[in-house]
């Protein structure tokens, strides 16, 4: 940890995490990578600063809080339309949006590819033509393939299937890079970063070592093909058995269910909880839906076992047989 980033070693780490995460995404030479700080959160405030610098203009679909977040921190900067909205139902389903309604003078296109709090995805992109499309994929990047030339940038925290928070890593076309206002601070402007090879300052050097690694294991995991397959296994086994349950309850609309979130109710508050409570008797933790939805929540990221998956399914069975009449 206190190797100096810009020692010969370290430049092998961070070299080494760039050529690794490349070859199981996939990403073009066209593509910068860059591992930065400040989380999903400073990319908000960060796309908008960099990337409306022609007609100002960006679109954006508002499927859960992170991308209201995003929205919000955008209309600080520019003309932004919301071309779609799932709020008024709780972000319960990705908005279905006519690509009439779309601008083509924007200078980019925004989506949350996955919503965690809801447990909603995107199982078709927009086709935004020649708008850049920019995601935010931090509960779902490398869960399953994407074709990254589809996009303008993508963009992930790495808290979920990447390593420890504190990396925020960008996938930014290289067209995209360019000059911003004056006033825009160093720290947030990619083309100073793209220049620094991430090393404007001292990166995040443990959590880039980190995210080395974890691309180690994905390639030993079979690749992100491998992880899918995978990742729908378990999904299906969850959605599965919800789905006949005469208990429990998928919250996220049907077509637009999450391969990383299974959120889940029993339409009783109390029962929740004493499902939620007994779970963690059984080492099912993290079971509990966000704080602004309530209900349940699995979490079952790429480090997810289809075990581990399989146990909860037992204990919801277990739950369901015990709790029927109440
Ligand atoms: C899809 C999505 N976007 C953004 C964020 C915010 O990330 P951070 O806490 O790294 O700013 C999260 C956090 O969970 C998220 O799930």
């Amino acid at each position: 940890m206190e190797m100096s980033h810009r020692s010969k070693p370290y430049a092998a780490i961070i070299e080494a995490a760039e050529a690794k995460l490349r070859k199981i995404m996939g990403i073009p030479d066209n593509y910068t990578v860059l591992f930065l700080q400040g989380g999903a959160s400073l990319q908000f405030a960060m796309i908008p600063l960099n990337l409306l610098r022609n007609s100002k203009k960006a679109d954006y679909i508002e499927s859960g809080a992170f991308a209201s977040k995003a929205l919000k921190e955008a209309q600080k900067y520019g003309d932004i339309k919301v071309v779609g909205s799932s709020k008024a139902d709780k972000y319960s389903y990705i908005p279905k949006v006519d690509p009439s309604e779309y601008r083509q003078d924007a200078d980019y296109f925004y989506i949350c590819a996955n919503n965690t709090i809801y447990g909603t995805k995107f199982h078709e992109y927009p086709e935004t033509g020649n708008v850049p499309l920019v995601a935010d994929m931090s509960s779902c990047i490398l869960s399953e393939k994407v074709d990254v030339s589809k996009f303008g940038m993508i963009y992930a925290g790495a808290q979920k299937n990447l390593g420890p928070a504190g990396v925020t890593l960008v996938i930014i076309r290289n067209d995209l890079i360019g000059e911003v206002d004056e006033k825009v601070p160093a720290m947030l402007n990619y083309k100073l970063m793209a220049d620094n090879g991430s090393m404007y300052n001292t990166p995040p050097t443990y959590g880039i070592y980190m995210l080395g690694l974890m691309f180690d294991w994905i390639e030993g995991q079979g690749g992100v093909e491998a992880l899918e397959v995978r990742n729908r296994e378990k999904a299906a086994l969850l959605y599965d058995y919800i789905d006949q349950s005469e208990l429990f309850k998928g919250t996220a609309a049907k077509e637009d269910r999450s391969l990383m979130n299974v959120t889940f109710v029993t339409g009783n508050p109390d029962l929740d909880a004493k499902f939620v409570a007994e779970a963690a008797k059984e080492g099912l933790v993290n079971i509990k839906g966000h704080r602004s939805v309530g209900g349940m929540r699995a979490s079952i990221y790429n480090a997810m076992t289809l075990e581990g998956v399989q146990k909860l399914v037992d204990f919801m069975k277990k739950f369901e047989v015990e709790n029927k009449e109440a």
